[in-house]
């Protein structure tokens, strides 16, 4: 025993023996604004977290972006012909380093990207069972003086033909890839959603994440109008999923000399259970099933007539939206059953023209769980390419973040256009003969 320690131990505490008391008086002496600093760094942190901002690990990864991942056959032609010679698939993705989070890319895209002013052509196209579909078309000398030309193209109507398939409830949706394609030599139609684009619901169908015999009836109406045109589909979000649907379920009838699927959500079972995970995916979850609900309520006749008019308002997910819309209408016995049936990824061993598939790992909507690797990797018309970021079909890239990596498609689909593999397709298709007559449709402008 020392004496002299205890009386020290005796001064510091004073009169109180609680070292809890001890260790509160020793807080107030701390000055109120370390506790305000502390409190900005515990915000600063969550937000990064939130957001999954990635600044940081751009920094010390020497700002360099990643290399782009791509999953395909060993003996893929495509792999060989095509994508081989695509300079921005086997460089770097670097994302604009003020929008270093999936979240800000994704949020704003609509924000940050202006396309110039243009206008479509609208042509009013009427499906088989009576439906209607609005086609806004966009062609190469609208938005050009001199002619850009993809290689290849000597005279008017050797310029290829775009399909775009929009997402979930744009219209007329990716104006930015449309104007920029357009501008760089190609013609574009954008294929709107049935009910969608101002038209009118003119059958007892409304359209659904895995409505794609619209598509399929749209593309047999195109390659018979201009037969000598070579065709490609775009697809974005949804409007992916139904592309590579109908690209698998049609197998060798499709007419397209090929196709790219951008931030495709693969597989709507997994994307649902997704959406229930984290605070950002609730949130998003709520806006799209509030836009689907407004897109709905455009027809809400029709839609109460063939489904659950008062379970429609009520939901605030996709998941309670597609229970009491799709679910009814298609008769499905459960949601999910819908959502499995509706999925791209179950039909992607089918697809039978190019595909290229362009995902982002950290996409906050459509999440990387989803991605079919093996299914890709086993089929050779398919090149899977994949980025660390990018978030839900943005990719920004350079400072300024007025540019988009999504350019990496046209590079794509200019090098399938000018390659041998296209050419051979095309010799193919002229010699099916098994397509059926294009559908009655009507010219509006
Ligand atoms: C177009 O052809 C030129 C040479 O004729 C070539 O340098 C260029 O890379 C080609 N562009 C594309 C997109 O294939
Ligand atoms: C695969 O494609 C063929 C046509 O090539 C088609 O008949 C078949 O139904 C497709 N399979 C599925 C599962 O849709
Ligand atoms: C789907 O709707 C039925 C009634 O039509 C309801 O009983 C069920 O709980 C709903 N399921 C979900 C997941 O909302």
């Amino acid at each position: 025993m020392i004496p002299t320690d205890d009386r020290k131990m005796e001064s510091i505490a004073g009169d109180s023996t609680s070292p809890y008391k001890l260790l509160f008086r020793a807080l107030t002496l701390i000055p109120i604004s370390h506790y305000l600093l502390l409190v900005f760094f515990v915000f600063v942190v969550f937000v990064y977290n939130l957001l999954e901002i990635h600044i940081v690990q751009d920094f010390f990864g020497g700002f360099g972006g990643d290399s782009v991942s791509l999953t395909f056959h060993s003996s893929s032609d495509l792999y060989r012909e095509v994508v081989s010679k695509c300079h921005l698939l086997h460089g770097r993705y670097f994302s604009t380093p003020w929008l270093s989070s999936p979240h800000l890319q994704t949020i704003l895209l609509n924000v940050l990207i202006k396309t110039p002013k243009f206008s479509y052509k609208r042509e009013i196209f009427r499906t088989s069972d009576g439906g209607t579909v609005a086609l806004d078309w966009l062609m190469n000398s609208d938005v050009i003086e001199t002619s850009a030309q993809v290689n290849g193209t000597n005279t008017v109507a050797d310029i290829p033909l775009v399909i775009l398939i929009p997402g979930l409830t744009s219209d007329s949706a990716s104006p930015e890839i449309a104007y920029k394609m357009a501008k760089h030599g190609w013609n574009i139609v954008v294929c709107n959603h049935r009910g969608l684009g101002g038209v009118p619901l003119t059958s007892d169908c409304f359209y659904t994440a895995g409505k794609s015999d619209d598509l399929g009836e749209v593309v047999k109406y195109l390659y018979h109008k201009q037969p000598d045109t070579p065709i490609y589909a775009v697809g974005t979000s949804l409007g992916a999923n139904i592309l590579v649907k109908y690209l698998g379920e049609e197998g060798d009838n499709v007419p397209l000399a090929g196709a790219a699927s951008i931030s495709n959500p693969w597989d709507l079972l997994i994307g649902d259970r997704f959406f229930t995970r984290g605070i950002m995916q609730r949130f998003y979850n709520r806006v799209m099933g509030n836009n689907l609900k407004g897109a709905a309520k455009l027809h809400q006749e029709v839609y109460a007539r063939l489904s659950d008019w008062e379970g429609i308002e009520k939901a605030r997910s996709i998941r309670e939206f597609n229970n009491y819309s799709a679910r009814i209408a298609g008769k499905f016995d459960a949601v999910d059953s819908f959502h499995r049936w509706a999925s791209s990824a179950r039909l992607v061993s089918n697809v039978s023209v190019p595909l290229l598939c362009l995902n982002a790992i950290d996409d906050p909507v459509c999440t990387d769980e989803a991605i079919p690797w093996d299914e890709c990797r086993k089929n050779k018309n398919i090149v899977l390419a994949t980025t660390q970021h990018g978030g839900h079909i943005a990719f920004f890239e350079g400072m300024s973040g007025k540019s988009l990596w999504i350019r990496v498609v046209e590079e794509y689909l200019s090098t399938l256009h000018s390659s041998m593999l296209m050419s051979k397709k095309q010799a193919q298709q002229f010699a099916e003969t098994s397509l059926e007559t294009p559908q009655f449709h009507e010219s509006l402008s």
